[in-house]
């Protein structure tokens, strides 16, 4: 993933957000979180768990366990989301936003990916719950894929657009929606043409990566998330969009920690580590396409203003010194094999200046 020679030797921007991570519980949130920590201010934490994250208390007590995984003296603010069923009430949702903890409320297709097994059978059953969303104002994030086994791998995001987002936004027409990880042209199309208050979350992966590199010199499962890597004009879309400067497209890594026997498995887990360098790989994205210019609204203002929040203030800067990933990092028992493993990288994340940082913030420092 080596960069081509230019003349630009650091980039600074806001410290960014990441609107769309999985950090998962327990160990497994021990081991990554320190990676978000270093790069991000804040993050919008994905709820799918096993059992998922379906209640504001559940919400409220998996955010005290992230915060009591964070390493001493740093400062990160997870933004929390509820996880949608077809049971979910617009009390809960009232109570959700009253909590003022959670940031948004997912809908995962039952069965679409990584722990939806609970999710949404019917979006007809959603109806009070979208209602009371609209009323307090509380954004939709969305898993877009049918989850047909019929319809093919590749259209499903196409399939669900048309089938099911078009109608919904077109009825909660006041309802803000994020189409995370948007991986086609046909949804970065519908965003671009969508009424205000549309947007959609864009991962390293689907910038760096077509569908060719799933296959290349045999099969590689580390690349395999949902949903599935693209076709050439399909990443040309999303990069298209994003040198376009539109504000609709922002941040969101969707970073997926597996264990690695999980992922080398004859049925491989859905989900690619990204957060060991989460900002870095977008630097490589964005300068690969001439793009550079964009990364910093992308990465650090056009999230916070979707979700009505501040640009934070405090400023990072990525110096152009290449480095290798790692081939593994220790993921509590097991280990996690991130992206680009092995691989060089032609940016780094300058650690924060020392003396400025609180005490302990050091213990946060595993950029390389
Ligand atoms: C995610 C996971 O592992 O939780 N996997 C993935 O491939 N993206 C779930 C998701 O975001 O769909
Ligand atoms: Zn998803
Ligand atoms: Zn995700």
């Amino acid at each position: 993933m080596s960069v081509p020679p230019s003349d630009t030797a650091t980039l600074s921007l806001r410290r960014p957000d990441d609107w769309h991570l999985h950090l998962r519980d327990g160990a497994a949130l021990r081991a990554v979180l320190p990676f978000t920590v270093t790069r991000f201010a804040r993050a919008i934490v994905m709820p799918n768990l096993d059992p998922p994250i379906t209640t504001s208390a559940a919400a409220l007590a998996y955010r005290e366990r992230i915060r009591a995984a964070l390493p001493a003296g740093a400062r990160f603010e997870p933004l929390m989301t509820l996880y949608l069923t077809d049971e979910t009430s617009a009390e809960e949702i009232r109570r959700a936003h009253a909590s003022s903890a959670v940031a948004g409320c997912k809908l995962y297709p039952a069965g679409a990916t990584t722990h939806s097994a609970a999710g949404v059978r019917d979006v007809g059953h959603l109806q009070a719950a979208l209602e009371a969303m609209t009323e307090v104002d509380l954004p939709l994030l969305v898993h877009g894929e049918v989850v047909d086994a019929r319809v093919d791998i590749f259209e499903r995001e196409a399939r669900f657009i048309e089938q099911v987002l078009a109608p919904l936004v077109e009825r909660y027409a006041r309802l803000r929606v994020v189409l995370e990880h948007v991986s086609t042209r046909a949804g970065v199309q519908f965003v671009r043409s969508a009424r205000p208050g549309v947007a959609a979350t864009v991962t390293p992966q689907h910038l760096l990566f077509n569908r060719n590199a799933l296959f290349a010199g045999g099969l590689r499962p580390h690349l395999y998330c949902l949903p599935v890597l693209k076709s050439e004009p399909d990443r040309r879309a999303l990069i298209e969009a994003i040198a376009a400067g539109d504000a609709r497209f922002f941040l969101g890594t969707d970073s997926a920690p597996h264990a690695r026997h999980a992922k080398e498995s004859a049925c491989g887990c859905a989900g690619v580590f990204s957060a060991h360098a989460a900002l870095e790989l977008y630097a490589e994205a964005f300068e690969r396409e001439g793009m550079l210019a964009r990364l910093p609204a992308f990465a650090s203002e056009f999230g916070a203003d979707f979700y009505h929040l501040p640009r934070n203030e405090e400023r990072v800067t990525l110096e152009r010194s290449p480095w290798t990933v790692p081939a593994i990092y220790p993921f509590g028992a097991g280990e996690l094999v991130p992206l680009g493993a092995g691989e060089s990288i032609g940016w780094r994340l300058q650690p924060p200046v020392t003396g400025a940082a609180p005490a302990g913030a050091a213990a946060a420092g595993t950029s390389p």
